[in-house]
Formats: C-alpha cells, sequence, structure tokens
C-alpha cells in the first residue's frame, strides 16, 4: 500500500474532529481527509440497523480516496458500526479499543464510567472490551446524548450555566458510583472536559477518546510500516454532507482555527 495515500478520519457530523485535531497534532506530515456526515447527525439515536448502513456509505464515500487507514472518530459508528467496519476495512482504528485500554491501565479502584451516546451504550461495546482487558472491572455507564447539542453551541467554558446543569443531571449517578475514571466516549466530549472535570471532581482521570484514538492510529501505521516519511506539511481536505456554512463554523471550537470555506466540499452519500 502507498505511505503517502491519505488517513480518512469520519464521524456523524462535527465531532471526530476532535480526533482529527489529534491526528494532526501528533502526525503532521500525513496528507487527511476528514468526511462529517452532517446531513444524517446525530445517529447516536438511531437503531442499528440504520447506523450500521450511514457507515456503510460513509465507507463507501471514502473508498473512492484509496486511504491507508480509516479512522472511525465516531464513538457511535465505532461501536454499533463494528460488523460494517469489520467486513469492508482493511485496516481501520476505532475509538473503543484505545479508550478502554487507556481506561484499564489508569484505574486503581477498578471503578470506570463511561458517558456516551444512547446507541453506544446500547451497544454494550465499551463495557465488553473493558471487561476483556479488566475482568474484575465494575462499569457504570450513562448515555449524554444532550452534551452532543451543547457542544454545538458552544457551551464549553467551564463556566458556562447551560453546560454545567446538563453535566450536573447526567453525572449526579456516577459520582456516586465512586468512579476514578471516566471514559468520555462520544467524540464530541472531550470539548467538554473541564466542565465535566468540575463536576466528577480531581480525583476522576478522564479519558478522551480524541487523544486515545490519534494515539492509537499512529501506532497501527507504524505497525504496519504505512508512516509516510516525507517532511513536508501533508495536506488536509475537508467534505460534509450538509451546511458547509455551519460546519466552518463549529471547526473554530474543534479546531485551533477555523476551516476557511474552499476546504470544504459538499458530497452527496446515500
Ligand atoms: N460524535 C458522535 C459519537 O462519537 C456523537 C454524535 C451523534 O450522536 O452522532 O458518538
Amino acid at each position: 500500500m502507498n505511505k503517502t495515500a491519505p488517513i480518512a478520519v469520519f464521524d456523524s457530523g462535527v465531532g471526530g474532529l476532535s480526533v482529527f485535531r489529534e491526528i494532526q497534532k501528533l502526525m503532521p506530515n500525513e496528507n487527511l481527509i476528514y468526511f462529517g456526515d452532517t446531513a444524517r447527525v446525530p445517529y447516536g439515536t438511531r437503531s442499528a440497523a440504520t447506523i450500521q448502513k450511514f457507515v456503510k456509505s460513509d465507507l463507501d464515500f471514502l473508498s473512492r480516496f484509496e486511504p491507508k487507514l480509516i479512522v472511525v472518530a465516531c464513538g457511535t459508528a465505532s461501536c454499533v458500526g463494528a460488523p460494517v467496519l469489520e467486513k469492508e476495512c482493511e485496516h481501520f482504528t476505532s475509538v473503543i479499543s484505545p479508550s478502554a485500554i487507556a481506561a484499564a491501565k489508569t484505574t486503581k479502584t477498578g471503578r470506570i464510567g463511561v458517558i456516551s451516546t444512547a446507541a453506544t451504550l446500547k451497544s454494550g461495546a465499551f463495557e465488553k472490551k473493558i471487561k476483556e482487558l479488566l475482568p474484575t472491572a465494575q462499569v457504570f455507564t450513562k448515555a449524554a446524548q444532550m452534551f452532543v447539542n451543547v457542544v454545538e453551541n458552544g457551551w464549553i467554558e467551564e463556566d458556562n450555566e447551560i453546560a454545567n446543569a446538563v453535566a450536573k443531571e447526567y453525572l449526579k449517578e456516577l459520582k456516586q458510583q465512586d468512579i476514578d475514571t471516566l471514559i468520555l466516549g462520544c467524540t464530541h466530549f472531550p470539548l467538554l472536559s473541564a466542565v465535566i472535570q468540575k463536576q466528577m471532581g480531581e480525583g476522576v482521570t478522564l479519558i478522551s477518546s480524541g487523544y486515545e484514538t490519534a494515539l492509537a492510529a499512529k501506532m497501527d501505521l507504524e505497525a504496519l510500516g504505512l508512516r509516510n516519511q516525507s517532511d513536508a506539511p501533508g495536506s488536509r481536505k475537508c467534505f460534509v454532507s450538509d451546511n458547509v456554512d455551519s460546519f466552518c463554523q463549529l471547526t473554530s471550537i474543534f479546531l485551533d482555527h477555523q476551516v476557511a470555506k474552499e476546504h470544504v466540499e459538499l458530497v452527496e452519500v446515500n
């Protein structure tokens, strides 16, 4: 396989940019493609059959770039779409294993929390993976779908009243479970790290699916002998299935800069 082929990163919308940002930092010389399925977001409230159908069409779209690695930068697509990913992709990195491995390494008490979308929770994928790695672990899960809207509205500052009110409500049961590690199992959630940390207290270590997945993608490419050898900065190209303007605005929340409209292409997926 060609080492200069792109890494293709995809999500149901903008959340996967939290993975994309970390990939850019860790592997600035790699050519990157981002696809956000903004016409069909959210995935997290849908049935498994529908999510799997969406994941298949996302992969069909990305296949035209002949990527050397697919990074599934969406907790929901990673967990619910796993059968499709395993069937369709030669090489892929998803958010499940990297986050579960980091949590299993971090916990001292074996009491691990996972917050995610509703569909991810229903799949049981994080719980299964954590128990495989650490059979004595006790896993406490909570769906926190509204965090997706909180992030997309830009309410991410530590003292934002709405973000704190939503976090207080979602996290109150997990706080009572005395967990010492919490997986942010949806790629939108790392943007709310400060708010979530404040609610959970300093004694709880947050595992960011964004950073862990990017690191795993780098390790996967190295293991495959597929790292780009060039020293030049890699190319970046974004595709969305709806609303280029709103995607560009949201990039300023997720990345260190706002992506200009001319770097984003509207595509149709079906
Ligand atoms: N970014 C998606 C995830 O990681 C959440 C948004 C959605 O519900 O589509 O699960």
